[in-house]
């Protein structure tokens, strides 16, 4: 008989949601080569999150993914967003591979404006984290033209 898997969702007390239970088996694996932060991430994030995620002095969830060390720490839920060397259990990979209900990244109804990564994109978020979250130094993201 399939076992059916649900994300079990919590409500901490900043108002953001956690998932307890993701389905990782879900989740696209990672590409199979060297990836290269500002030219294969730093353009899907400028496109896809960097609007709400560190272009102004708020971000949506106090999450800021200008630089590499508040992308990783996370925002309100408190949880690290990225955590680096395991991509499956990156909190960050879940939301853009919407498996968590609810917090599906960039935000279901804003994706006219903010394109969903494709699974492709996901497979080099899942292998950038795999490899060590490498981000030179100096570099922050930018709006994308
Ligand atoms: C249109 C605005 C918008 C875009 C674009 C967007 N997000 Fe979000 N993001 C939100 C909102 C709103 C929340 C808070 C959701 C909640 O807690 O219910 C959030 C929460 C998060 C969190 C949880 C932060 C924490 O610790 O509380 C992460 C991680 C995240 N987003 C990653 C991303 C990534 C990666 C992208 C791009 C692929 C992205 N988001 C694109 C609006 C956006």
């Amino acid at each position: 008989m399939p076992i059916k898997t649900f994300a079990l969702i919590s409500l901490s007390a900043a108002g953001a949601v956690l998932a307890d239970n993701v389905d990782i088996a879900k989740l696209p694996a990672a590409a199979d080569k060297e990836v290269d932060f500002v030219k294969d991430i730093k353009p899907l994030f400028e496109q896809s999150c960097f609007s709400c995620h560190g272009s102004k002095p708020r971000a949506k969830s106090k999450y800021f993914m200008n630089q590499r060390d508040t992308a990783i720490e996370g925002g309100s839920s408190k949880e690290a967003a990225i955590v680096v060397g395991k991509s499956a259990n990156s909190p960050l990979v879940h939301f853009i591979a919407d498996l968590v209900e609810e917090l599906e990244m960039p935000p279901l109804d804003k994706r006219d404006k903010y394109p969903q990564l494709t699974d492709e994109q996901v497979a080099l978020v899942r292998a950038w984290i795999d490899q060590g979250a490498k981000w030179p130094d100096g570099v922050e993201l930018s709006l994308a033209k």
